[in-house]
């Protein structure tokens, strides 16, 4: 019999790469805290209608990539999350998040997208999503740029580009689509079937198609930027002060649409050249048309969301940190009596802080000392019959040469704040 494996485009994540993600999770979960952001969490399943009405229908989302599938029992038409921000959105309206002002919050976990399946992009991919509801910009537009670039510093991730754009507002985007599909049909021998569909249905998308003959048409197409008004240049250039105040380097990219059709005034991408065809590591914008679109009380709103799994891929192609901290000590112990000796001591040191793996299994001392060594940690305490029947401990430093020291078990953990710094990271 064929083993069963995993869906075509949805991974496991085994322990080596877990201890990845968790390392980046904490990170991650630090900063947002630092900023003042509190999580929320929804269901991985909605109605589709939802997403339908918060994304578009005319996206690629939800014309071919949505997991969506009709529940017989409650006749309801149901969707795996391609995204978070519409579930987000929904779950303030439904319990009044906004009564008593605006909200900074967060998200994260499993999306789930039909896209063909390659390397950085997956059916089951997971993002941290981060959203400020209820606040017009510009400042918190600058506030979600200026926290990527301090992720990225945090993470040591180096060369992230920007790129940011101003799409107005609706009636704005209305009149440029109304001359974007003039200029389009103009040019309609030139077009790609995508391109020609998209023509009619989401003229936009056409400006970030793939296909370098569409994109040669389209560079010659009307800019958006000439169509907006006096309140949306505004928006754009206090943003754009903010940024130059805080040294933050953009791109700006008349062509930048983006995949979902909620966004409104300032969107923006950050792009890594050393991932290949998925570069794009972090997306987001303004919506504030959408808490009215899902029923709600009209409220501005601004976001964006990262990807984990490409995020991760650019810190192990820097090589740097995304290792799992190593512990500070680990225990040693063989003999009668000694692993539960171990035991206290342990868990005294891990009350005060330590990070303590204690060996389990019986095993020589000699096989014992080598596997403290493999562990990265900085501080072997040694656990033998003698030192059970004395009430001590042996202490040997691994990354000093210096003798192996017997210590009284109440000195412990003042032997150990002398000689193993907390604040030590990876191994
Ligand atoms: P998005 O651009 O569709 O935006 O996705 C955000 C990020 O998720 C992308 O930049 C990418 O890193 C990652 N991502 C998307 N699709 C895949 C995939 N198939 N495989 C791996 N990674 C992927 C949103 O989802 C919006 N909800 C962002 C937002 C929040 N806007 C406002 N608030």
């Amino acid at each position: 019999m064929n083993p069963i494996q995993a869906v075509r485009g949805m991974n496991d994540i085994l322990p080596d790469e877990a201890e990845r993600w968790l390392w980046f999770e904490s990170e991650v979960q630090d900063w947002l805290a630092q900023y003042g952001y509190r999580n929320l969490r929804t269901p991985l399943v909605e109605n589709t209608q939802l997403f339908r009405r918060a994304i578009g229908e005319a996206t690629d989302i939800v014309e071919k990539e949505m997991y969506s599938w009709r529940d017989e029992l409650n006749s309801e038409e149901l969707t795996l999350r391609p995204e978070g921000t519409a579930s987000c959105v929904r779950a303030a309206i439904e319990h009044s998040l906004l009564h008593d002002g605006p909200k900074r919050v967060w998200y994260a976990g499993p999306m789930y997208r039909h896209e063909r399946p390659q390397k950085g992009r997956y059916r089951q991919f997971h993002q941290y999503g981060v959203e400020a509801l209820g606040y017009p910009g510009p400042d918190v537009d600058a506030e979600h740029i200026v926290m990527c670039a301090a992720l990225w510093r945090r993470l040591g991730l180096e060369g992230i580009r920007l790129e940011l754009n101003n799409i107005g507002s609706a009636e704005e985007r209305a009149k440029y689509r109304a001359e974007l599909r003039k200029f389009l049909l103009k040019n309609v021998d030139r077009l790609d079937e995508d391109a020609k569909r998209r023509m009619q249905t989401n003229p936009l998308r056409t400006l970030d198609s793939k296909n370098p003959l569409v994109k040669e048409v389209v560079a010659a197409a009307p800019s958006l930027m000439e169509f907006l008004g006096e309140a949306s240049l505004a928006h754009f250039d206090a943003l754009k002060a903010l940024l130059h105040s805080q040294k933050i380097e953009f791109k700006l990219n008349t062509r930048l649409v983006r995949g979902l059709d909620y966004y409104n005034l300032t969107v923006f991408e950050w792009v890594s050249d050393r991932l290949g065809a998925q570069g794009t590591v972090c997306g987001g914008g303004r919506y504030d048309g959408l808490f009215a679109q899902l029923g709600g009380k009209a409220a501005p709103a601004t976001g964006f969301a990262m990807g984990n799994e490409r995020l991760l891929a650019l810190l192990d192609e820097a090589g740097s940190a995304g290792k799992p901290p190593a512990p500070h000590i680990y225990v040693v112990c063989r003999g009668e009596g000694a692993f539960a000796y171990g035991f206290g001591v342990a868990e005294a040191l891990r009350k005060a802080g330590y990070r303590v793996v204690q060996h389990a299994g019986e095993t020589s001392f000699k096989s014992q000392m080598s596997r403290a060594n493999a562990s990265g940690a900085l501080c072997a305490l040694i656990v033998g019959e003698n030192e059970v029947k004395e009430n001590k401990v042996s202490m040997k430093l691994l990354r000093e040469e210096v003798p192996q020291m017997t210590l009284e078990r109440d000195g412990v953990l003042l032997a150990v704040r002398n000689n193993v710094p907390l604040a030590r990271r990876a191994g």
